[in-house]
């Protein structure tokens, strides 16, 4: 059996990919330092797969610990999930986005090659596209200056893995995620903001449950046909997947390059106002919102063409918005 080493396991991606890899028969061992996920969430996949994953609760910026880890574990491939990634707090604290997000991936592929072990999997983002000059968004749209911090640890991070693929046996493929929203329908596992959520989804179902008394819509006068932005919102179990199908292409050697970038999203894109009324017609509850001014830093639209993706890994979207946002909503009828 294959242990599968998934980096920031416990997080809101990490967590479903787990229960997709084991589900497909891979041992999974999980390192996730808690700073932004909880421990229950090691039960919630547990009783939605009913196998529990081994779970190592460290820092990944321990490099001694990490290089441990690969010289006493037969690792068959990883999966890195485990960042900072709150756009907003890397404005602030721009270091401390460089030295976590970057000085834990350095460690892993370090790790990597004392251990021998190969592939990784990256978690990247469409923000390395910044705004796109042509939609939808393939592959080779030329990658723009980072909007913050956080979106430059993307990039950057995509540079280190690509540079450490030509100098050693490592191949890497990453996945550039577009808005992942939803929750598994289990409601066993899904998304824990901390605090006041950044994210659209999460602030929809928190407002729809009357923790916060109202959406802000974040502008409506972009050049969009309801004049609201555009994402290509994804659910997080298709997007779990989509990893367990590069895993499987490195695994069996399918890859063409060292190195290899897919787009990870629906190829649809919906506005804020289509987000919210797909939410009501999901889950029939009514949404307080209004309008408010456009956020820093925002684009205008966002979603992703999907035709290298679905050719090269097999793989597509199989679940629609209304799913994700039906599952969201009774993750969050879930939460105390
Ligand atoms: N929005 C609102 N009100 C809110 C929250 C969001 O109107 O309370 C709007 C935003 O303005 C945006 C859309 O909903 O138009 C989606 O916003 P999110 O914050 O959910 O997602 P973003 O597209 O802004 O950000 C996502 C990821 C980031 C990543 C970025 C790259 O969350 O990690 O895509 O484009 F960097």
């Amino acid at each position: 059996m294959k242990k599968i080493l998934v980096t920031g396991g416990l997080g809101f991606i990490g967590s479903h990919t787990v229960v997709e890899l084991q589900n497909e028969g891979f041992e999974v061992v999980i390192i996730d330092n808690l700073s932004n996920s909880k421990i229950e969430v090691l039960q919630g996949i547990t009783n939605i797969t009913g196998k529990k994953p081994e779970f190592h609760p460290f820092d990944l910026l321990e490099k001694d610990k990490v290089q441990d880890f690969f010289k006493s574990n037969e690792i068959a491939g990883v999966i890195h999930f485990a960042a900072s990634k709150a756009v907003g707090e890397s404005v602030e604290k721009p270091l401390m986005y460089y030295e976590n997000n970057l000085g834990s991936l350095i460690n892993i592929l370090n790790g990597m090659q004392a251990g021998n072990c190969n592939p990784i999997i990256f978690s990247s983002s469409c923000t390395v596209y910044g705004q796109a000059d042509v939609l939808p968004i393939t592959e080779d749209a030329p990658l723009k200056l980072a909007e913050s911090p956080y979106g430059n640890t993307k990039k950057m991070s995509e540079e280190i893995i690509n540079d450490t693929t030509k100098a050693s046996n490592i191949q890497a493929i990453a996945l550039r995620y577009f808005n992942p929203i939803g929750a598994h329908p289990t409601a066993e596992i899904g998304e824990l903001p901390l605090g006041v959520p950044n994210n659209l989804i999460p602030f929809v179902t928190q407002t729809a449950a009357g923790i916060r008394p109202q959406l802000s819509v974040f502008g409506d006068d972009y050049p969009t046909p309801d004049g609201t932005a555009v994402r290509d919102y994804i659910h997080v179990v298709d997007l779990a997947k989509a990893h367990i199908a590069a895993l499987k292409r490195l695994l069996h050697n399918e890859n063409k390059t060292a190195m290899e970038f897919f787009n990870v999203g629906t190829g649809m894109g919906s506005s804020v106002l289509e987000v919210i009324h797909a939410f009501e017609n999901a889950t029939q509850q009514k949404l307080n919102y209004k309008i408010v001014g456009r956020r820093a830093g925002d684009i205008t639209a966002a979603y992703a063409d999907t035709a290298l993706v679905n050719k090269e890994l097999g793989w597509k979207t199989e679940l629609s918005l209304e799913d994700a946002l039906r599952d969201a909503w009774h993750w969050q009828l879930k939460q105390k």
